[in-house]
């Protein structure tokens, strides 16, 4: 039977989705397999069922997915060369079911809850993954209740509200609500799957296994991921420790964590050599969705990343904002700050240390640049305005 597990005390707890943290240390429980042969079935497209055998169900039910995953690896050659890079991809998990990695996530989420009989789901959301939670659970025929935060954008409210869900803006700590939900989950009998949701993060893994497959098993030596709660970090690090644990790859690649320096507690206590962050109280940065002051994760995170020799760094805005003007413009990717963050922080590295020419780097690109158009700046685009007539005249204006 595969169970959960606290990776700090090493107890094991049966999978119970409204208990989703070690009771003695207050860390996040993941899912720990039984020991069996693991093969990857390549013959199928689905990803759920081609990787199905390091995910924690046996059976899939098609009809509560919405198309997820299968994201393309894109490779950077236009920044490759105007920045000298070694060969970077960006793992585009943009073009999901609701534009985010998230649905990864909550897609193994709710093949969970469904096999449990379970019908309220809900999360507690800056707004992606209440989007996606929102779209899933409609999908699924389930009642479903968002938390999100109170600055969350219009956009972002409504894209989730459109599902027909429980839509409650809340005003109060970020942090505290993510306590709170889990409490008021077991009372009403919510299965909460917020941001180190066990089973998310086993969703979270399929965008790795793609990218070793997308790579012909050459294993990438650096991935780069946006953190905030941490979970999806998690889970990228549990896919490579698995496939290494089974033998598929011999080495795991370093990962390198990235934060906004307005909301980097991680990256904080990962630059002072501690095991444990320290909440901070006001976060803020023009990466909205990596806002997390306490994220639940943060401790995870620090352990495995000091296990492994990886690294969390922050970026700043200003950093973010010119990597997203990259991407969009050498690239044709059109990405959030927060996933804008993975180019800021490779560059930012460059400049201190020598990639090798034969490294192979991965950016992960965690979401669509169309759900939060407020970052930008309209003056800077050099819109041009002029009359139908005049078009002819304004096109020469150009090419002078
Ligand atoms: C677009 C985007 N990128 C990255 C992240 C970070 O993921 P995590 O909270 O699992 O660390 C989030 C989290 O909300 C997000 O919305
Ligand atoms: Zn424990």
């Amino acid at each position: 039977m595969n169970q959960f597990e606290c990776i700090f005390c090493n107890k094991k707890y049966p999978l119970n989705p409204f208990r989703q943290f070690c009771p003695q240390c207050k860390e996040p429980l993941l899912v720990a397999y039984e020991k069996k042969k693991r093969i990857i079935h390549s013959d199928a497209i689905n990803p759920l069922e081609k990787f199905r055998d390091f995910l924690p169900f046996d059976t899939i039910n098609p009809d509560l997915q919405l198309g997820e995953g299968n994201s393309p690896l894109q490779k950077l050659n236009r920044l490759m060369l105007e920045f000298g890079l070694p060969e970077t991809y960006a793992k585009n998990e943009s073009i999901n079911p609701t534009a985010s990695f998230k649905d990864r996530g909550t897609a193994v989420a709710v093949q969970i809850a469904a096999s449990l009989g379970i019908t309220r789901i809900g999360t507690v959301s800056t707004g992606n993954m209440g989007i996606s939670t929102a779209a899933y659970g409609a999908k699924a025929g389930m009642e479903t209740f968002v938390f999100t935060k109170e600055d969350t954008s219009t956009e972002k409210l409504l894209s989730a509200g459109i599902h027909g869900i429980n839509l409650i803006k809340v005003k109060g700590d970020y942090g505290k609500l993510s306590h709170k939900s889990f409490k008021i989950g077991k009372k009403h009998n919510i299965y909460f799957m917020n941001s180190t949701d066990p089973f998310r993060i086993e969703g979270y893994k399929v965008t790795g296994f793609e990218i070793y497959e997308q790579l012909k098993k050459k294993n990438p030596q650096f991935i780069f991921v946006p953190v905030s709660s941490g979970g999806y970090l998690i889970g990228l690090i549990k896919c490579f420790k698995e496939l290494k644990e089974k033998k598929f790859i011999q080495r795991i690649p370093t990962f390198v964590g990235v934060q906004a320096k307005g909301s980097s507690p991680v990256a904080q206590a990962f630059a002072a050599g501690k095991s444990k962050y320290k909440r901070i109280n006001k976060p803020s940065s023009v990466a909205q969705s990596i806002t997390n002051p306490e994220p639940p994760g943060g401790n995870i995170v620090l352990k495995l990343i000091h296990k492994l020799d990886g690294m969390v760094i922050a970026v700043s805005d200003e950093e973010i904002l010119a990597a997203q003007k990259l991407l969009a413009r050498f690239e044709g990717l059109f990405c959030l700050p927060a996933s804008a963050t993975t180019l800021a922080g490779l560059l930012k590295l460059q400049k201190k240390r020598k990639f090798n020419s034969t490294d192979r780097i991965v950016l992960v690109i965690t979401g669509a640049g169309v759900k939060n158009i407020n970052v930008l700046d309209p003056d800077t685009m050099k819109i041009k305005y002029t009359d139908l007539s005049e078009l002819d005249k304004s096109i020469a204006s150009i090419q002078d």
